[in-house]
C-alpha cells in the first residue's frame, strides 16, 4: 500500500488507477473550479502520452512534490487519508523549458541588435552567396580570401560605392555579416535540439510542441527571407538604374526584420508564461494575486478593457517599429534632422509626402507607393506611429495607475516598466535623427524597439490565467500540502 500511494503521488495515471484510499472529498477538479471558474483541458482515462509521462513525472517531479513525498513517508496516518487526483493531470512543462526559451529569445535579439549594427556598417552585402552549411567556414587561406573579394568586387556596391577598399577593409565587413549569419544557425541548433528533445523525452504538451515547431520553421524561414532581402541587394540591375543607391529592398529589410520580431515575441513570451506557471504550479502567486484571487479579479470589466488596450498598443509598437524597418532601408534618417518639426514645420508639404514621382502608373493612381518608398513620407510615418505609440503607453500607464486597486499589482509595475522603456526609446530616436544616424545610437534604438515590445509582452502576460496544466498541478499542490498541513 505504502508504495502504491507514493507511485500515486508520483504520477497522476497510476493514482487513477490505484485507488485504495478512503476518502476523497475535494478532487482537483473541483479545486481548480473553485478556483478559476473556468474548466481545466483535462484529459479523459490515461493516453498514451500520459502513460509514457509517468516516468518523466518520476523524474520531474515538482520541489513541493518532493517536500511532500518526504513528510508524506513520515506521516502514515496521511497516507491512509490523503486524496488523490481523480485523473491524470495535464503536462505542465517544467522550468528548464522556459530556461531555455528565454534563452532562445536572448539569442534572438543579439541578432536583431548584430543585424542593424551589419546593416549600419554596410557589411551586409559582403557575402555574395547563401551555403546554408559549408558557409559556417569562412576563408582560410590568402587564396580563398582573394576569390571571396572578387566576388565582391562583381557586386554593385563594390562598383558603385566601395571601390577604393582594399582586403583588410573587405574582411571587417565580410567578418560582420559572417557573424550575423553564424548566430543564426546558431539559434536554429540552441532552439530545434532541446524541442526535440524536450518533445521526445514529453516534457511539453502536444499543443505547445506544435507551436514551437511552428517557430523552428519561422526560424529556417528567416534564414532564407534574409538571403532573399540579400538577393535584391546584388542585383544587376541596380547598375543600369541612374542615381540608384546599392541597398537591400526596404520591402524585404522589414519582412525580415518583422519576422526576427514575431520570432522573439513567441520565444519570449511562451518562455516567461511557461517560468511563471511553473512557479504558481509550486505554490507561487500569480501576478502579485493569490491562487483564489486572479479569477475574479481578470473578469472585471475594467480590467478586461485595460488589456484590449494593452493588446492594441502592442500591436502598434510592432507597427511603428515595422516603419522603423523603412526608414533604415530607405537611409531616410539621413534628412529633416530635426525634432518635433519637418523643415519648419509640423509635416511636409502635401505634394512632397504624396509625391507623382513616386507612381509607377502613368495616370499617377499608385501614389501610395510614397507611404513605403518616398524617405520623406516613410520617416514622417514612423514619427506619426512613434509619437502615437508613446502617447498610448502614457495613456496606458495612467490607467494602470487609476486601475491600481483592481489591477494584478504586477500589471500596474509592468505598465510602469513599458512606460520607462518607451520614453528611452522616443529620446534614442529622437538622438538618432538629430545625430545623423551614429552606428552606436542606431543600433541602441533598434535595441530599444525589442525592449519595449518585451515590456509590452509582459503587460499581456500579466493579464492572463495561468494554464490549465498549470492550475490543475497547483490545485493537487493546495490539496497536498495545504491539506497536509491541516492535518
Ligand atoms: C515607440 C517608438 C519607436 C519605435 C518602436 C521605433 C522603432 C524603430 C525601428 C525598429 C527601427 C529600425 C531600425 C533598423 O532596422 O535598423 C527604427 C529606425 C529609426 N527610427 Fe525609430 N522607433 C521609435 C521612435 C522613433 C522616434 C520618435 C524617432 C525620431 C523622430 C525615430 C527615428 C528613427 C530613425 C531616424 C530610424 C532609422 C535609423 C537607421 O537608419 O538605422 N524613431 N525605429
Amino acid at each position: 500500500m505504502f508504495s502504491s500511494l507514493l507511485g500515486a503521488f508520483r504520477s497522476p495515471c497510476n493514482a487513477v488507477r490505484s485507488t485504495p484510499l478512503r476518502s476523497v472529498n475535494i478532487s482537483t477538479r473541483s479545486i481548480s473550479n473553485s478556483l478559476t471558474r473556468t474548466r481545466p483541458n483535462w484529459n479523459s482515462g490515461c493516453p498514451l502520452h500520459l502513460r509514457s509521462q509517468q516516468k518523466s513525472l518520476l523524474a520531474y517531479r515538482l520541489p513541493w512534490q518532493r517536500r511532500a513525498s518526504h513528510n508524506l513517508a513520515l506521516n502514515k496516518r496521511f497516507f491512509s487519508q490523503a486524496p488523490p487526483p481523480s485523473e491524470p493531470l495535464p503536462i505542465l512543462p517544467p522550468k528548464s523549458v522556459g530556461i531555455w526559451l528565454m534563452v532562445s529569445s536572448t539569442l534572438v535579439f543579439a541578432i536583431i541588435v548584430v543585424g542593424g549594427v551589419t546593416r549600419l556598417t554596410e557589411s551586409g552585402l559582403s557575402i555574395t552567396e547563401w551555403k546554408p552549411i559549408t558557409g559556417v567556414i569562412p576563408p582560410l587561406t590568402e587564396r580563398e580570401w582573394e576569390e571571396e573579394f572578387n566576388k565582391y568586387k562583381a557586386t554593385p556596391e563594390f562598383k558603385l560605392l566601395n571601390h577604393s577598399i582594399g582586403l583588410d577593409d573587405f574582411k571587417r565587413i565580410f567578418y560582420m555579416e559572417w557573424g550575423h549569419r553564424v548566430l543564426g544557425r546558431l539559434i536554429g541548433v540552441v532552439f530545434v535540439a532541446p524541442l526535440a528533445y524536450f518533445a521526445v523525452k514529453k516534457r511539453i504538451s502536444g499543443s505547445l510542441a506544435a507551436k514551437l515547431g511552428g517557430l523552428a520553421l519561422l526560424i529556417g524561414a528567416q534564414g532564407a527571407l534574409g538571403w532573399y532581402m540579400v538577393k535584391s541587394g546584388l542585383d544587376d540591375k541596380l547598375m543600369e538604374t541612374p542615381g540608384a543607391v546599392p541597398r537591400v529592398s526596404q520591402y524585404r529589410l522589414a519582412a525580415h526584420l518583422g519576422m526576427a520580431f514575431l520570432l522573439y515575441a513567441g520565444m519570449f513570451g511562451t518562455g516567461l508564461a511557461t517560468i511563471k506557471e511553473w512557479k504558481f504550479a509550486n505554490g507561487g502567486n500569480w501576478m502579485g494575486l493569490s491562487s483564489s484571487a486572479f479569477g475574479e479579479a481578470l473578469s472585471k470589466l475594467p480590467v478586461r478593457a485595460f488589456k484590449a488596450r494593452a493588446w492594441t498598443l502592442t500591436g502598434l509598437v510592432f507597427l511603428t517599429a515595422l516603419s522603423g524597418a523603412f526608414v533604415a532601408g530607405l537611409d531616410a534618417g539621413l534628412l529633416y534632422n530635426e525634432f518635433p518639426l519637418m523643415g519648419g514645420r509640423l509635416a511636409p508639404p502635401r505634394d512632397e509626402l504624396m509625391s507623382p514621382a513616386y507612381a509607377q502608373k502613368p495616370d499617377g493612381s499608385d501614389k501610395w507607393r510614397n507611404i513605403f518608398e518616398n524617405p520623406t513620407t516613410v520617416q514622417f510615418d514612423h514619427r506619426v506611429l512613434a509619437i502615437t505609440t508613446y502617447l498610448g503607453t502614457t495613456l496606458l500607464f495612467l490607467r494602470a495607475r487609476a486601475l491600481r486597486q483592481v489591477l494584478p499589482p504586477l500589471t500596474v509595475r509592468a505598465t510602469t516598466v513599458a512606460f520607462a522603456m518607451v520614453n528611452v526609446q522616443l529620446a534614442l530616436g529622437i538622438s538618432t535623427l538629430l545625430y545623423l544616424v551614429p552606428v552606436p545610437l542606431a543600433a541602441a534604438h533598434q535595441a530599444g524597439s525589442v525592449a519595449v515590445l518585451s515590456a509590452m509582452i509582459h503587460v499581456l502576460l500579466t493579464l492572463r490565467r495561468p494554464g490549465a496544466a498549470a492550475q490543475a498541478w497547483r490545485a493537487l499542490y493546495n490539496q497536498r500540502v495545504h491539506g497536509a498541513s491541516k492535518k
